[in-house]
This record gives structure tokens, sequence and C-alpha cells, in this order.
């Protein structure tokens, strides 16, 4: 993998416009002069262009929180990857465990969304897999991931530098206020990588895969993840809604 850690934001439907606008102002002030990382924030639809314009030439890049598998069309409702780019996205997070939860979105429409993001220059997919509780009391997790890759990543073709992250997002940890062992996570991870090492070889996963952690992460309990070895980064939900917690997040892996 490469070197470059990444830390994604996800605001999910906490905030409005206007807070949202707050919080985007106290993280460009925050993250002044940074560098050595990538950082980005997901706020919801509505607040895109705002944030965008606010992060503008700041050390924070702009990604969204979803988006549908077509460029353009009579989709009422949805946003394609292209408009997404139009907005100043950099990452959009895909199929991430709430919508597959409330939503019914299903690892085919998540194939299908992570193949139209690839068509579009510039917008890195931040795809999420994990299991549930269920399905980890069971053991059924390695399989479980395995199957998600599978469903999702299966026939994508990769060119040139084009990204994809990968967010390993145990459900049971998210939002719970706990995050999961370390160790775990670095098996979980070792998972992901052999499995993608096995759909795509070695040279492209290092190359163009990033493997990050989600899922209750704060400033106390990132420590304990920033030496695994196979960890490029964490998405972040509630931790990021504070900026100086966030901040100490992103110091913290860096
Ligand atoms: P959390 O959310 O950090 O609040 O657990 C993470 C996520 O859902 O991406």
């Amino acid at each position: 993998m490469e070197d470059k850690k990444i830390i994604i934001a996800n605001w999910k439907m906490k905030l409005g416009l206007a807070e949202t606008v707050d919080l985007a102002k106290k993280m460009k002030e925050k993250f002044k002069g940074f560098s050595g990382s990538e950082i980005a924030v997901c706020p919801n639809f509505i607040s895109l262009l705002e944030v965008g314009k606010i992060l503008k030439d700041s050390g924070v890049g702009l990604g969204a929180q979803d988006v549908f598998w077509e460029q353009d069309g009579a989709y009422t409702g949805e946003i394609s990857p292209r408009h997404l780019t139009e907005a100043g996205c950099k990452y959009v997070i895909v199929g991430h465990s709430e919508r597959r939860r409330y939503l019914m979105v299903n690892y085919e429409m998540i194939h299908k969304e992570i193949k139209a993001v690839m068509q579009v220059e510039d917008l890195t997919p931040v795809v999420c897999i994990g299991e549930n509780w269920e399905e980890r009391k069971t053991d059924r997790r390695d399989y479980v991931l395995y199957d998600q890759l599978q469903q999702a990543l299966s026939g994508i073709d990769i060119v040139g530098n084009q990204k994809i992250i990968l967010a390993y997002e145990p459900i049971w940890a998210i939002g719970s206020g706990t995050a999961i062992e370390p160790s775990e996570a670095e098996y979980a991870h070792k998972i992901i990588k052999l499995t993608l090492n096995n759909m795509f070889g070695m040279k492209i996963v290092n190359n163009n895969f990033k493997i990050i952690y989600g899922g209750s992460i704060t400033s106390e309990n990132v420590k304990g993840f920033v030496d695994l070895e196979n960890l490029d980064g964490m998405l972040v939900g509630g931790a990021s809604l504070d900026a100086e917690e966030f901040y100490k997040v992103v110091k913290a892996v860096l």
C-alpha cells in the first residue's frame, strides 16, 4: 500500500446546512497549513457546494455520502458521479451500512455504483464492507468479507492510477461508542488484502487500493490502530462532528 494515510469524515444526516457550514469553517481553520496526509469531509448533498467553497485551497478535501450508478437520466432524487465532481467532490462513500440497512441498498447496486464512479476522472469510491453482529457471533466474518468484496468488485477494471478505498466497518461497532480491538481490525484487514490480492494481483492492490477502518473511532482509541500493518486510514463518524476532536484523531494517525 502507499504510505500516505487518509482520514475521511462522515457527517451523515447529523447537521443542517448552517451547522455544516459552521463546522466546515472550523475545519478549515484547524487544518490550516496541513500537509502529509489526505483529509476529506463528507457533508450532506445540499451542503456540498457551500462546503466546497469554504474548503477551496485548504488542506481538507470534499466527499459525498452516496451516489447513483448512472451519469444522467430519469432517476428522480438521485445524484450521479459526474454531478459530484462538478460540485468539487474527490471522494464518495459507496454502500454505507446505514444505506444497506435502511434503504435496502445491496452489493449489486454497490457494484454498479463503483463502476459508474470509476468512469469519472478524479473521483475515488470509498467502498464500505463489514459484517453485522450476528455474522460476527457465528464466526462468519471472513466469509462475509470475501463475499462482499467479490460482489462489489468482481469484473471492475482498474486502470492507471485509479484508486479505490475499502472501508472495513464492522456494523456492530458503528455508532456504538466502542471500536473493535485493533488486533481484530488487523485480522479483518488481512482477509481483505488477501482477497483483493487474489482478485486483482498484489501490484494493483499495493498501488491502487487503500484499506481503512471505521466504527466508533475517537481521539482516545485511535492510537491503538495507527501502527497496524494493513491500515491506511480511518472513516470517522461521530468524532468528526467536532473540529478539535477530529483534529486530534488526524494528528494521532500522522
Ligand atoms: P462512527 O461512524 O464513527 O460514528 O461509528 C462511522 C461510520 O459510520 O462511517
